[in-house]
């Protein structure tokens, strides 16, 4: 039996950021592999009608085969308890994802070597950034020609001003590719094209070592490896923990999760690196799991008609410290309520499981009668407050409307709900004779998700005008500076605690406001904390 602090050390809560086809559920099948998947929530989310896509929990999900929300894997391997955040890409992509990776302590970044960093990456990566989480990244598929190794790394400087260091490194690539020169272990893993899972391991004295010559057999490719070897050595950065640690500098590996190739290579290394549950701020200061031992844990994400023969909802709640035992009495304290979780949930494939116990670092559903919202914090003991999770700016906008006025007072409902579930964002106009409420979402689904959800739940019949924007700016200034701004800057309007954002078209108009306003901060988030 472990004890509480042992539980804490084995425990990694990851998320996995990619574009989509980069091949995350590739490598999250491989990882699979590799270990004894104790529990899986939602299961891996699979190609349109595979039998992988386990979540048809709503309608929209059975007709279009994606899954609309992200999952939980947890695993175990050689001694490590991984908690998997899934984090879904194509068209579902959308707050939930940025939401998922608050509860994430690290984060693997999973970029396709041909294709360089890409824009939902770029948009995740931020997310973790604002964080300060560690980052983790896999260059993926060289068994395909990609672009230079060095020209990568620079587009990972240039493009998301991220530092990286290569802990491994490419021996060709595409039609050449012969495996990886592990820099710190000296060894080189061979790649065989005809059988990649044949993965011989020989221990080399460095890069000049003759053996590599015997072994690789391609004096040009071997060169080429220690000029560049040589390169990074000389002119690259240098390995360090602290700036790992900070997010600030990301470990690099390289590998082809198709082949399985430089899977378990990166897994090693990465669960020995990445932290066991880190600490979360709250109104009373630093919570950290390692010195409280009550059970605390704040909710990232409810999934709404998980089972439609039930109707019921699904929080999911990040467990920050101390131990969840099923059937304890929590303080809910926005409510100031005692409550009792008598049914807390993990989620195996297509049926449910009860749990009787979770640490920090894990994830548990709770049913949900309608007394949770994004952001709720449950603590055994005391009445602190995790900071506020933020909302993220959305992507989509449109005027919504009910059509039939006598379903007022439910559609106000069903839009108040949905809000509190995280699935839509609302605001409302500001300053405007006629105030017109406007629903802001990430991933243009939502919209699909609330017209069909306001029907079938409230029946209401929504008329969604869409508008024009593409980005949601939350506005911050001394008195004078907003007053001016207010007055001159359409497109204005509030969330849902009445915070002032300005809504743009494109990226244009939104820097001619940031030039034409220096006194006035624009945030991305609802945290309002820049995101560099
Ligand atoms: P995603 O979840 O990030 O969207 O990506 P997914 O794993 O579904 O992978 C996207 C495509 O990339 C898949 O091909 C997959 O086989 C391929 N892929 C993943 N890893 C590698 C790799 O290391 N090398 C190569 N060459 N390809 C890789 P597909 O043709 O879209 O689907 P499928 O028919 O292979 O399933």
């Amino acid at each position: 039996m472990k004890n509480y602090r042992e539980e804490l050390q084995s425990r990694r809560t990851f998320a996995i950021i990619s574009h989509p086809d980069a091949g995350k559920t590739t490598l999250t099948e491989k990882l699979l592999y590799y270990s004894g998947t104790i529990r899986e929530a939602g299961s891996v989310k699979g190609k349109k009608n595979s039998k992988h896509a386990l979540s048809d929990w709503m309608e929209i999900e059975k007709q279009r085969g994606i899954s609309v929300t992200s999952s939980v894997l947890e695993v175990l391997y050689s001694g490590y308890h991984v908690n998997i955040l899934d984090t879904p890409g194509h068209e579902d992509f959308s707050e939930d994802t940025y939401r998922t990776l608050t509860a994430a302590d690290s984060a693997t970044m999973l970029i396709d070597a041909a294709k360089g960093v890409e824009a939902q990456t770029k948009k995740l990566f931020k997310v973790c950034r604002m964080r300060g989480i560690p980052i983790f990244t896999f260059m993926n598929k060289l068994d395909r020609q990609g672009k230079d190794p060095f020209e990568l790394m620079e587009e990972l400087e240039d493009v998301l001003g991220i530092r990286s260091y290569p802990m491994n490194w490419p021996i060709g690539m595409g039609q050449d590719f012969s495996g990886v020169y592990d820099r710190h272990r000296k060894k080189i893993e061979l790649f065989n094209p005809d059988d990649p899972k044949d993965i011989e391991v020989r221990d080399v004295n460095g890069p000049d070592d003759p053996l590599i010559d015997e072994i690789i057999q391609d004096p040009g490719l071997v060169e080429q490896f220690r000029e560049e070897i040589e390169l990074l050595d000389v002119a690259g950065d240098s390995f360090d923990e602290e700036l790992i640690a900070e997010g600030k500098l990301t470990p690099i590996f390289w590998g082809s999760a198709i082949s399985n190739f430089g899977v378990q290579t990166f897994l090693d290394h990465f669960l020995e690196m990445a932290p066991a549950p880190t600490p979360r701020e709250s109104n009373q200061g630093e919570i950290n799991p390692f010195d409280h031992e009550k059970f605390s844990g704040f909710i990232f994400k409810i999934q709404a008609n998980m089972n439609p023969a039930h109707r019921d909802r699904i929080a999911f709640l990040r467990v920050t410290s101390g131990v969840f035992n099923r059937g304890m009495s929590v303080n809910h304290v926005r409510l100031g309520k005692q409550m009792k979780l008598a049914q807390p949930t993990q989620f195996l494939a297509q049926s449910r499981n009860i749990i009787e116990n979770a640490y920090a670092g894990d994830i548990i559903g709770l049913y949900d009668p309608g007394t949770f919202r994004i952001g709720d914090t449950l603590v055994e003991d005391g009445s602190f407050e995790f900071d506020e999770m933020p909302h993220f700016s959305p992507e989509h906008f449109a005027a919504i409307t009910v059509k039939d006025a006598m379903k007022h007072k439910s559609f106000e409902k069903g839009v108040q709900q949905l809000t509190e579930e995280g699935a839509i964002q609302l605001f409302k106009t500001y300053n405007k004779t006629i105030e017109q409420q406007i629903v802001g979402v990430v991933g243009v689904l939502q919209f699909e998700v609330l017209e069909y959800r306001l029907k079938n739940e409230y029946k209401s019949d929504i008329q969604l005008e869409r508008l024009p924007f593409s980005f949601a700016r939350w506005i911050e200034g001394d008195e004078q500076a907003l007053e001016k701004f207010k007055r001159m800057q359409r497109n204005l309007v509030t969330d849902r605690d009445g915070r002032i954002v300005c809504l743009f078209e494109n990226e244009f108009q939104m820097r001619t406001a940031q030039d034409k306003y220096p006194d006035i901060q624009f945030y991305e988030n609802s945290y309002t904390k820049p995101i560099s």
